[in-house]
């Protein structure tokens, strides 16, 4: 799927960038045209002859090549790339690309690139862990960009831990799935739910819960990156989207969601019910602040909210494609496929809170994948960016066989 295809290699000064040389060579081999952009300590490391050797172009590390003179354009190389790996991206490149420090060919040619952006980062596990490098890369998600986790193991300091560099084969891997998956929803307009749903009680309270949004935020990113047209529809969260084939619209309650979800759907091919919407919502929200020096407490009346899933799945036309969610305690398997079949979805995607690193708030999920048809696929606790590529590999297939 590399072939033919431009990509930029950029490379900083960290001891695993040595490694890089076997990734150039893993790109040239699947007959992609890459470029080495190294920053100055780059050189360090490892030399630009070994690169270029094996990209077959001088490498670029210098706005000016030296003896000549010629300005190397970042705006063309920019808009030459197809993909622009960052490998290994040390902590200061990473800051820089961050907050936008263009002192570097690699990090202005990174702020001209139209092309994805994949960062592979590499350093020490404490100054990985930093919340300055923490923010920063949540940073450079939030623009769009895809991280490739540096896993965890042996490090140039002989400590132990997260911050290694995903090896040169598995990065190869990452970038060679993505332009076989790039287009897989070409044409496809999806609809999703994402976040919590609040429901006013009076004018400063609300109920609620906590989600954050972010497997929603994920999966409308993953959809939108291979080819959908994707309508999200938010309730109030903490985040942001970068990608252009995503529509915004921000709601606050159950109701609200439900408008937005129902007026959009018939134009929809698949529907992804993400959203914790509160079940509930007080039957009177009162106009003015209750009061503590009340003479009793205060009973509030709840009422029903609109279930979105069930009313989408009874809407539900031929070729549409309806995708639930359950975050369960107890019993399950058996209480996701019993909302599968309740709803008429396609699909559902069960959480277990029983997981300590799935469900609310983290930045990794754990699911288990049930289809109409029975199957019941489990996958690994991962990044929620990886367990919407999951997801969304389920629901192209059951594209393909519809
Ligand atoms: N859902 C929805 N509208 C609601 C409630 C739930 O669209 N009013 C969707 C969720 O987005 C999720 C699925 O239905 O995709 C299951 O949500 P969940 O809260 O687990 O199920 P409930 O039907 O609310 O059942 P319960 O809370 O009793 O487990």
């Amino acid at each position: 799927m590399l072939k033919g295809k431009h990509i930029i290699v950029g490379i900083t000064g960290g001891i695993a960038a040595y490694k890089t040389a076997s990734l150039v060579r893993l790109f040239v081999k699947a007959g992609a045209e890459v470029q080495v952009i190294m920053t100055p300590n780059a050189r360090e490391f490892i030399t630009p002859v070994t690169l270029s050797t094996l990209s077959g172009k001088p490498v670029i590390s210098e706005f000016f090549t030296a003896n000549t003179g010629q300005w190397n354009s970042h705006v063309d190389l920019g808009l030459w790339a197809d993909a622009m790996v960052v490998a290994p991206a040390t902590a200061s490149t990473i800051a820089k690309m961050a907050t936008g420090v263009a002192d570097n060919m690699l990090v202005t040619t990174y702020l001209s690139a139209k092309a994805p952006v994949f960062v592979a980062p590499a350093m020490d596990l404490d100054m990985m862990r930093h919340p300055s490098t923490v923010r920063n890369i949540e940073l450079l998600r939030s623009y769009g960009n895809h991280i490739i986790e540096p896993a965890a193991g042996e490090l140039a300091s002989h400590l132990i831990g997260k911050g290694r560099m995903e090896e040169p084969e598995n990065i190869f891997k990452v970038l060679d799935r993505f332009f076989e998956q790039a287009q897989d929803l070409s044409g496809k307009k999806v609809l999703i739910t994402a976040g919590p749903t609040i429901e006013r009680i009076d004018p400063v309270r609300f109920i609620s819960n906590f989600s954050s949004g972010k497997m929603g935020f994920a999966l409308a990113r993953e959809c939108a990156c291979r080819g959908a047209q994707v309508t999200l529809v938010a309730g109030p969260v903490n985040l942001k989207v970068t990608h252009p084939s995503i529509e915004r619209i921000d709601v606050e309650s159950a109701v609200q969601m439900h408008d937005a979800v129902m007026s959009r759907f018939p134009d929809t091919d698949v529907a992804i019910l993400c959203a914790a919407v509160a079940d509930y919502r007080a039957k009177n929200i009162a106009d003015k602040k209750i009061k503590r020096e009340h003479t009793d407490v205060p009973t509030i009346e709840l009422e029903k909210n609109p279930d979105i899933a069930k009313a989408t799945g009874e809407a539900k036309r031929d070729g549409q494609i309806t995708v639930g969610f359950a975050l369960e305690t107890d019993n399950e398997q058996v209480n996701a496929q019993e909302k599968l079949g309740k709803k008429n979805l396609d699909m559902i995607v069960l959480n277990s809170l029983r997981d300590p690193n799935a469900g609310f708030a983290v930045d990794t999920n754990k699911v288990t994948i049930i289809k109409r048809n029975g199957k019941v696929d489990e996958y690994d606790c991962k990044p929620k960016s990886e367990v919407a590529v999951d997801i969304v590999n389920e629901i192209v297939e059951l594209f393909n066989n519809k």
